[in-house]
């Protein structure tokens, strides 16, 4: 089945706990920690993340936009994440290694993200190792760009490597996913939908989630 993992980067940070409880018919709540040298957007972290956990039952989805993720893993594990997701661009392959070794010894699962530059084969080193690895839509920073359907060849790559390689793993998207374009990442392979504002711009937002699964 497709999940959604809404992104709270699109709701209302004055009333996040609002906000997260109009998910709840979501899979995950995503969220996006920004560092302002990674990406050029500053967003949210670890004490945001301990005050959510609580508010929701829903996996916390955890994607890391930080220079050397490595140094702030288990801080994100202990703080109530249940996913965490490292760019293969924010450090070497050993640190991305030793980050998703330190994500698994705190009971969590873990994951790789791809830029939209970065070429597929940047997750081969890691993929025994994921739980799930995001595919990048748009240029990861901001909410509400443009989809970007020239990362579909990737997407279709990738899946057909978990397929063959670590089959449980999920493929997850991110950037620009509305009631048109989820069909798309679907028939190319993903089955976790992040959406930020297709979800919170909606009217009926429990509605809207059931459109994006296809
Ligand atoms: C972008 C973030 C996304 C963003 C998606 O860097 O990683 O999760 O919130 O927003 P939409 O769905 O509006 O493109
Ligand atoms: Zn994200």
């Amino acid at each position: 089945m497709v999940k959604i993992a809404p992104s709270i980067l699109a709701a209302d940070f004055a009333n996040l706990e609002r906000d997260i409880r109009r998910i709840a018919a979501a899979d995950y709540v995503h969220v996006d920690v920004m560092d302002g040298l990674f990406v050029p957007n500053i967003t949210i972290g670890i004490p945001v993340v301990r005050c959510i956990r609580p508010v929701t039952e829903l996996p916390l989805d955890v994607h890391l936009m930080i220079q050397r993720p490595v140094r702030y893993v288990e801080a994100f594990c202990d703080a109530g994440a249940d996913i965490v997701t490292a760019h293969v661009e924010a450090d070497t392959e050993e640190n991305t290694c030793l980050a998703l070794e330190k994500i698994h010894a705190r009971g969590k699962r873990a994951g790789v993200v791809v830029k939209p530059a970065t070429p597929a084969e940047a997750v081969l080193p890691f993929l025994k190792m994921c739980d799930i690895i995001l595919v990048m839509t748009v240029e990861p920073g901001f909410g509400g760009q443009k989809f970007m359907a020239e990362q579909m060849p990737k997407l279709q790559t990738i899946r057909r490597w978990i397929d063959q390689q670590n089959p449980a793993c999920e493929l997850e998207v991110d950037g620009g996913i509305d009631p048109v374009t989820c069909k798309t990442v679907i028939e190319n392979g993903a089955n976790v939908l992040v959406a930020g504002s297709a979800v919170y711009k909606a009217a009926d937002i429990p509605s809207r989630i059931r459109e994006l699964r296809g």
